[in-house]
């Protein structure tokens, strides 16, 4: 953290920099630093789309704290960022409150209907269709977003659902600006959103043209369904014409969700899951979601090798991390699922002992063979798809959300007349025992489609604190990636002395047991890759992983630092 105030201008005293009335301004702009930080004293917000993080950025310097600004800017992703913004998905919210020291864990994952079974993504011959589980009705869960949203604001905001609607209202009623990222990505899914007339008829001009960059998008359909809930509250989407729409459209496309099963959703606030890593508390995601635990789990097991010393991105250091999150990923396969449903082994699971016992099956010189790692005996008790945001208020409150429709603009189809996307999270279940889901992960009992019951997600919104205050602020999307990117955001600040900018842009590794690759972006160098090999890793250089919005907050400077992730062109960090 020091590092991005020891500058040339601090170090030396020269003059401060033209416009900045102190040396740490000064220095945040003209440092030696490879990369710097967005700043701001007060508020911050950072997201992966710009017009969203200003809505949250303004709610926060009128007054608003951090989840009210959490709504607005989840609100306002669904209009402005279609592929991952949404109504019709779930997500998860960690939220800390100062005033109380207390840290809680919103889940509103979405929910397989009353009428889901085990078997229903199998074909006559009983393989798994993965058709069904991703572009059809049956791929939809019972959406949690707007319950989520309810529930964050009525527990901790200080604002009214209609208040943080308001923006988002009228970014879909009177259009947002199309960016170049939004004109591609529409590009990209143009097969998965024609095979639908209703999102044919919003996301492509008049006989299935693409918008321009700078073309404005209009979604009427989407104001009122957001009009609405402003209106009527929680029951404007899940109750009445909303719902029954949604009920509808996903019967035509051969799902089950019951206006029963729309009124009966619930968020749930969870405890989150908490560990340790070398003098800092990290604090996440519980089941339904896997990322909590796992990130804990590999923290505890690389915490005694001497990260910082063997350096970022050595071969060393990314084999000691490839081996840590290859017997995280096999646990994953057989003992995580939604905690309703099935006792997961989470406090064996994250505890330091257990670290241990895997850290002596690492060898450091060799990698351990996939298949000769086997989940644990223990006794129970697509790219950019989804999206995370990150906020801290001037009162040290705290938002870390990733909130998704599964893949890019979800199964492809708005429920008619609603302009809602609708999710195809049900392909997070596993199918079948074995089966990979789209992001190559596998699955038993514990995440078996059960009616009721949440898919297991890899979603890993986080807080580190220190001393008892928010420290840093983090998550990311990416599939199965989303767990090894968030842990690579902890290691580069903690063990690697980066600023949230230096970390959000460092290079980024993954393994995930199965398929047996060590997955990098491009950036390491090709020694690195050759020791790796010579230990044993299949290596290949692929597109790159995540897109993590992070705040480090500078309690010493009184700053707040924000790193938006490049790899999101309309990535942005913004504050007052
Ligand atoms: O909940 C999960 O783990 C997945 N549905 C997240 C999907 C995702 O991150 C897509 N983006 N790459």
């Amino acid at each position: 953290m020091k590092r991005i105030f020891t500058s040339a201008f601090v170090l030396t005293g020269l003059a401060f920099a033209p416009g900045f009335s102190t040396a740490q301004e000064a220095a945040i702009y003209s440092g030696m630093d490879r990369i710097h930080p967005a700043w701001a004293k007060n508020g911050m917000v950072v997201a992966q789309e710009a017009v969203a993080a200003r809505v949250g950025r303004d709610i926060l310097e009128a007054g608003g704290n951090a989840v009210d600004a959490g709504a607005a800017v989840a609100f306002a992703l669904a209009v402005t960022l279609p592929r991952a913004g949404n109504l019709g998905g779930g997500g998860f919210m960690v939220i800390h409150d100062a005033e109380s020291g207390d840290t809680k864990a919103l889940d509103y994952r979405e929910m397989a209907p009353s009428t889901a079974d085990r078997d229903m993504f199998l074909d006559d011959e009983g393989n798994a269709d993965s058709n069904k589980s991703r572009f059809t009705g049956l791929a939809t869960g019972v959406p949690g977003t707007v319950a989520g949203m309810q529930m964050a604001l009525e527990q901790y905001g200080t604002m009214t659902l209609a208040e943080v609607l308001a923006p988002a209202i009228r970014l879909a009623s009177e259009g947002i600006t199309v960016t170049a990222d939004l004109a591609d990505s529409l590009i990209g899914l143009e097969n998965r959103l024609k095979a639908w007339p209703s999102s044919e008829a919003i996301f492509y001009k008049e006989g299935g043209a693409f918008f321009e960059p700078g073309d404005t998008l209009v979604q009427t359909d989407l104001a009122a369904t957001l009009q609405k809930i402003a209106d009527e509250g929680v029951a404007g989407f899940y109750e009445g014409e909303t719902a029954q729409k949604i009920v509808d459209a996903v019967a035509a496309a051969g799902g089950r969700i019951s206006m029963e099963d729309m009124a009966n959703y619930e968020a749930i606030m969870r405890e989150p899951v908490t560990g340790t890593y070398r003098g800092y508390e990290i604090v996440s995601m519980p089941p339904p979601s896997s990322g909590g635990i796992h990130i804990i789990q590999i923290l505890n097991t690389l915490e005694e090798y001497p990260i910082g010393w063997l350096g970022s991105n050595s071969a060393e250091t990314i084999h000691l991390m490839a081996e840590a999150m290859k017997r995280a990923y096999a646990d994953r396969s057989e003992y995580l699922g939604d905690p309703g449903f099935y006792d997961v082994p989470q406090a064996e699971l994250i505890s330091k002992a257990y670290a241990a016992d895997i850290r002596e099956g690492i060898s450091r010189s060799r990698a351990t063979p996939s298949q000769e790692i086997k989940p644990a005996d223990l006794t129970p008790y697509e790219s950019d798809q989804t999206t995370h945001f990150s906020i801290v208020d001037k009162d040290g409150n705290a938002v870390s959300n990733t909130y998704t429709i599964n893949f890019s603009y979800g199964s492809g189809m708005v429920a008619d007349g609603t302009g809602v996307l609708m999710n195809n999270e049900m392909d997070d279940f596993a199918a079948k025992p074995g089966v990979m889901n789209a992001y190559g992960l596998i699955g038993g009992d514990a995440n078996a489609v059960e009616p009721g019951k949440r898919p297991l997600s890899s979603m890993s919104p986080t807080l580190v604190m220190k001393d008892g205050a928010v420290y840093m602020v983090t998550g990311s999307p990416g599939g199965s990636r989303i767990i090894t990117t968030t842990l690579q955001l902890i290691m580069n600040v903690i063990d690697h002395g980066m600023n949230i900018a230096e970390a959000t842009e460092a290079t980024r590794i993954h393994h995930q047991w199965l398929p047996e690759v060590l997955r990098v972006e491009e950036g390491l160098s090709p020694d690195t890759i050759a020791l790796l090999e010579a230990r044993g890793h299949d290596v290949q250089v692929m597109e790159t992983m995540g897109s993590a919005q992070s705040i480090l907050v500078d309690a010493e400077e009184g700053l707040l630092l924000g790193g938006a992730d490049t790899r999101q062109t309309s990535s942005l960090a913004v504050g007052y």
